[in-house]
């Protein structure tokens, strides 16, 4: 099994991308599906990996149509399916986001069994298959699922991808149950760490919203769960080679409140501004665990700490000119700017009065003089 020819589906992003460069350093000969072939800043990357020469071809393929993956998945061993559409702000999610995750993972499930070829099919799933629910417990394992009429009903940012990701999990699993199709599921929490994409990943929007202001997102760190990027890809390859893996795995290294998160960005990360309250949330609120006892059970071991994640995350990002080098220096020379502006308008003000005071003197004069 180990250094076979594998499919990765969504390869241009953000873990798509990495898992392909793991694989190549593992020996896998790697098929890579995008959308768009053409598109020369997300394959790029792809093509300057190391091991891409020789052992990595591009292959076109979309969820949106049926059989699109036949061709690419015809003679190989292994597909680990990683694409998915993710458009929060989608007007039209039945039909942008939860039918093209749903059949695009059947049509996927089709074309391994009409290969005949592939032995084991992994699916990168998502934390927002397990604990989307009205009342959040302490602890969460593979046996919880997340509740589809809450999601439906409260339409809370991303409920659309929430159910598109347990619908098509589910879906999958009973056609791999019916059809003999060897299925893993890895259910990843919040995504951080280093990137080989051009783009800002969807992920870091999220996990640096703490130092770029982007309030809409603190709500997903109030009560967050996180695994570093190269420990989410070791997990796919570890379970993909694994004999003895079977069904859904967390996987998931380390809990944090968003007070936690933000007291680490401001002792680590000084040069940036990180608030000190969020309305709504309480700042006793407790850490939510995602245990990865299946995982680690089998062996795995997490190599990363939270520091490592978004020490890795902001170089990548610097690197990239995707982040500000700092934000404290700009609120300074704001606030400079602003008082500059304050006292020159209380010095015009003190000149205007002056004016005017000077204009009455001498009208004051000439009522004496007359
Ligand atoms: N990042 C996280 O924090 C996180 C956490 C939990 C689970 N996950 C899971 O990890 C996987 C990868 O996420 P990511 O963070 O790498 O996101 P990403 O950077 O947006 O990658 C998603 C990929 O899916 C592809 N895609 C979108 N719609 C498609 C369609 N209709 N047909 C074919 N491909 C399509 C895109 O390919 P194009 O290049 O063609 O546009 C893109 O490269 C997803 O399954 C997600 O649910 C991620």
């Amino acid at each position: 099994m180990k250094g076979g020819v594998v499919v990765v589906t969504g390869a241009s992003g953000y873990v798509g991308s990495w898992l392909v460069m793991k694989l190549l350093r593992e020996g896998y000969t790697v098929r890579a599906t995008v959308r768009d072939p053409s598109n020369e800043r997300k394959i790029r990357p792809l093509l300057e990996l190391p091991g891409s020469d020789d052992r990595l071809t591009i292959w076109k393929a979309d969820l949106d149509e049926e059989g699109s993956f036949d061709e690419v998945v015809k003679g190989c061993e292994g597909v680990f399916h990683v694409a998915t559409p993710m458009d929060f702000e989608s007007k039209d999610p039945e039909n942008e986001i939860i039918k093209p995750t749903v059949s695009g993972m059947l049509s996927i499930m089709r074309s391994c069994k009409e290969a005949g070829t592939v032995r084991r099919v992994v699916f990168t799933s998502s934390a927002g298959t397990v604990n989307v629910q009205e009342h959040q417990m302490p602890e969460y394992d593979e046996q919880s699922w997340s509740d589809m009429e809450f999601c439906r009903r409260v339409k809370m940012t991303g409920w659309m991808y929430f159910v598109s990701k347990t619908l098509a999990e589910k879906a999958a699993m009973e056609f791999a149950e019916k059809h003999g199709i060897h299925f893993i599921s890895i259910v990843p929490t919040l995504v951080v760490g280093p990137f080989v994409t051009t783009t800002m990943p969807p992920s870091m929007i999220t996990a640096l919203s703490l130092i770029t202001g982007n309030e809409a997102h603190y709500t997903i760190l109030k009560q967050v769960q996180l695994v570093h990027l190269d420990d989410l890809c070791d997990a796919h390859i570890f379970l993909y080679e694994h004999r003895g893996a079977e069904g859904r795995f967390i996987c998931s290294s380390h809990e944090r409140t968003i007070y936690e998160l933000a007291k680490m960005f401001r002792d680590r990360y000084p040069q940036y501004i990180v608030p000190h309250e969020f309305e709504g949330i309480d700042e006793k609120i407790g850490r939510v665990h995602f245990s990865s006892k299946k995982l680690t059970g089998l062996g795995f071991e997490f190599k990363y700490s939270v520091e490592d994640m978004f020490d890795s995350a902001i170089q990548a990002c610097l690197e990239k000119q995707l982040l500000p080098l700092q934000t404290v220096e700009q609120e300074q020379e704001q606030e400079q700017e602003q008082q500059s502006s304050e006292e020159a308008l209380k010095k015009t003000v003190a000149l205007e009065a002056s004016e005017q005071r000077g204009g009455n003197e001498l009208n004051e004069q000439k009522i004496v003089l007359a």
